[in-house]
């Protein structure tokens, strides 16, 4: 199901419908009634360096950044350089306080705890939400924040690149009408984490002077500032320090999503639309020693999918991270050649009966089909137009941001709106609960619940939330 465009009128409606009334028609409303010479969006970017610096810098092409948000107040110096005529805050509270009536959309690039209840916070003010991947980083924070963007009806888009670029189309017409026979297995793999992960314990050290580590903290309980107790060679391999931040939050539960959380919305985001956006039902893991706090330095999983009317039932196997001294790669199918394998440190194997479908990264931005004898007649099909091009074409591949943009201002769908990226992430996620239940689970969507086991179900949301930051 795709989130439908968003045309004027609806947004309009979306507009009136905030509660108190106070809401200013963004540039492109005010625009065409005359009150505005320009077409640009006003735009708050909330985490401004790390991926926040590109996602500002796509998002301010043709449009106004007009709010910049970090908690870091030397970051936040830096990006005043580049946006001179922007209000600088710490804190995306008193952002959203003040400039609610001046704002039309919100970019989100914060560490991964802090999407759901920023993204939140604009889709409450009625502003189109650009959230980076994964969406949030429970399950129950995707379904609320899926939920409430809905119902305000904004545009939203995750900033799983991939999904706008031509390779994830192209993949999906080549499974859909038949090019690699039945589709009987994906195999998935990175060489994530590249940070410190595994079990890892907490020192606490004094916060960084120009660090606001309660904001940082946001919905998390309050807790001193600290950096991870590595070992000397551990240190040695940590090329962005020991710290928890920048960074290197991915490996800790309560703030990121391990290697599965950060690489999976790109590596399984072609698997996710090529099985028509199913939910799988059974997932398997193992991993390297794994704690409450931490995600482990390897992992394994095998997602079980039903039949459906377009595949048989099938498992997509994910591999992570360098076991016993080597990347933890899964078995090459023999019809792709081993240098491509080998140079491959993230990728995926769509196996058919007729041919494979190999990519070397992580987006699906050039997708091949194995033997390259059978990839030529399916190229000569496409030309022919036997393979046909049924999936929708994004207007600005490879730019999550600028699709984003471009969709507010002109109408249309975002390659990753939430209808998409929601339940995207949701399957990416399974994968953790899998791993925290360390044994196989069994998932009903519709109860949002694992049936066979009850321990995991802790997982699927936050232990508590601090109300100064989210209220219940
Ligand atoms: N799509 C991609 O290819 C891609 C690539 C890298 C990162 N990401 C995603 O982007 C997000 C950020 O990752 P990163 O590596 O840049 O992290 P990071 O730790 O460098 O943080 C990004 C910025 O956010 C700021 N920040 C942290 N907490 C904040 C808060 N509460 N309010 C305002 N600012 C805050 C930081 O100071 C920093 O400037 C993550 O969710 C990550 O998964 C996506």
């Amino acid at each position: 199901m795709a989130q439908s465009s968003i045309n004027r009128r609806r947004f309009l409606t979306a507009s009136a419908n905030i509660a108190g009334g106070a809401f200013f028609a963004p540039n492109i409303l005010r625009s065409q009634s005359g009150e505005s010479p320009n077409n640009k969006l006003r735009i708050a970017c909330i985490g401004i360096d790390g991926k926040g610096s590109s996602d500002s810098g796509a998002a301010a092409d043709g449009n106004d950044i007009v709010a910049i948000v970090d908690v870091d107040t030397d970051r936040l110096a830096k990006a005043q350089k580049r946006f001179p005529g922007a209000e600088a805050f710490t804190d995306f509270r008193k952002m959203f306080e003040k400039m609610s009536d001046k704002i039309d959309a919100v970019t989100v690039s914060t560490p991964d705890h802090t999407h759901f209840v920023a993204g939140m916070m604009g889709v409450q003010h009625k502003k189109h939400v650009m959230v980076q991947k994964p969406m949030c980083n429970t399950i129950w924070e995707v379904r609320e924040l899926h939920k409430a963007a809905k119902a305000a009806g904004v545009v939203t888009q995750m900033g799983n690149q991939g999904r706008t670029m031509e390779g994830q189309r192209l993949a999906k017409e080549w499974v859909d009408q038949g090019a690699i026979g039945t589709l009987k297995e994906i195999r998935l793999w990175t060489n994530r984490p590249i940070w410190p992960q595994g079990p890892l314990k907490k020192v606490e050290v004094p916060a960084p002077a120009n660090l606001d580590w309660n904001v940082w903290l946001g919905v998390e309980p309050s807790e001193p500032y600290f950096e991870f107790d590595l070992t000397p060679e551990d240190a040695k391999k940590a090329k962005r320090g020991k710290s928890v931040q920048p960074f290197n939050w991915r490996g800790w539960w309560q703030f990121g999503s391990g290697a599965l959380g950060d690489m999976g919305c790109h590596i399984m985001d072609s698997s996710f639309s090529i099985l028509h956006q199913a939910i799988p039902v059974k997932i398997e893991a193992e991993s390297s020693e794994i704690t409450d706090t931490c995600a482990p330095v390897w992992s394994n999983l095998r997602y079980h999918f039903a039949a459906s009317d377009q595949h048989p039932a099938l498992v997509v196997s994910w591999n992570d991270g360098i076991k016993d001294g080597k990347p933890n790669k899964p078995e090459r199918d023999e019809r792709v050649p081993q240098g491509a394998f080998d140079k491959a440190s993230s990728g995926m194997m769509f196996i058919g009966t007729e041919g494979v479908i190999f990519e070397g990264d992580a987006y699906c931005a050039s997708p091949v089909i194995y033997p390259l004898e059978h990839f030529n007649e399916v190229k000569k099909s496409m030309k022919e137009g036997t393979i046909k091009k049924t999936e929708a074409r994004s207007p600005k591949p490879g730019e999550p941001q600028k699709e984003w943009t471009h969709v507010v201002k002109n109408g249309g769908t975002t390659s990753s709106n939430f209808d998409y990226a929601g339940p995207l992430t949701e399957f990416v996620s399974l994968g953790n609960l899998a791993l925290r239940a360390k044994e196989t689970i069994v998932w009903d969507k519709e109860k949002m619940k694992v049936t066979n086991t009850d321990a995991p179900n802790k997982f699927i949301k936050r232990p508590s939330y601090r109300p100064e930051f989210f209220k219940m």
